[in-house]
């Protein structure tokens, strides 16, 4: 039997798109497949957690054993987050959150207009720091960074400005990896230490990445 170094934990771990509606037809998005996500999902539920996913829309089956929480919005995504990781040991936001959303969703099909439109946004929440700010009963917190270019100097922002306790940070320009495709390659970073996954499986590399999050556990 494979080593369970989190039986007795629960994780929470947050993948896939967020869904921003604009009118009852429309959305904005992005093009993340819950791949990761879920990976690191079944990767948790095999080390021996109790493990909930929090997924936005995906074409992905439900990892075995997982309870799985659907949810469109970054909203939607925020309140179920925070219902869930007050209960959790860790908590991983591999989620591709919209950072915006309309500030008005159109009761209505949005009628064609002249030859320009304008639509205003709004800020969504951050949920992965509405996390890492809980006082009482925080999770060791995880993020991950997408980033094209800078990707350590990024990386290691989000991780101070965020509070979390580690950071996964993929380079989404690479053609192959990050976004939809079935590898990746991340680096992991926290304060004073940081260790390079090449390229591999994202289910592989889920596994490698969750051993590392136990392995700083204790
Ligand atoms: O789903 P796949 O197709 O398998 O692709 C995997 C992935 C590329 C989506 C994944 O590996 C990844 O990088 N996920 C994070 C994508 C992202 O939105 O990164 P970011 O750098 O914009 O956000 C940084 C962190 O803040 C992330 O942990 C994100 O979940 C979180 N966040 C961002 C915005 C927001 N409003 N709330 C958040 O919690």
């Amino acid at each position: 039997p494979a080593a369970q170094p989190l039986l007795g934990k629960v994780v929470t771990i947050t993948a896939g798109p967020t869904r921003e509606a604009l009118d009852p037809v429309r959305y904005i998005s992005n093009h993340s497949s819950g791949k990761m996500g879920y990976g690191l999902a079944q990767a948790a539920q095999k080390m021996g957690a109790t493990v909930n996913l929090i997924s936005g829309p995906v074409k992905l089956n439900a990892p075995s054993n997982v309870q799985v929480s659907y949810v469109n919005s970054a909203i939607e995504m925020r309140d179920e987050a925070i219902r869930l990781a007050i209960e959790s040991d860790i908590f991983i936001g591999c989620a591709a959150v919209a950072d915006y959303r309309a500030a008005d969703i159109a009761e209505q099909k949005i009628k064609k207009q002249g030859d320009e439109m304008t639509l205003t946004l709004v800020k969504n929440p951050d949920i992965i720091a509405e996390v890492a700010a809980l006082t009482k009963d925080r999770p060791y917190t995880v993020g991950f960074a997408a980033e094209t270019q800078d990707v350590e100097q990024y990386a290691r922002g989000k991780l101070k400005n965020k509070k979390l306790d580690m950071i996964c940070a993929n380079d989404v320009s690479q053609a192959g990896l990050g976004f939809n495709s079935d590898n990746n390659a991340l680096t992991l970073f926290w304060q004073d230490d940081q260790v390079s996954l090449p390229t591999s499986n994202k289910n592989e590399l889920a596994l490698t990445v969750v051993k590392a999050i136990a392995s700083k556990l204790d």
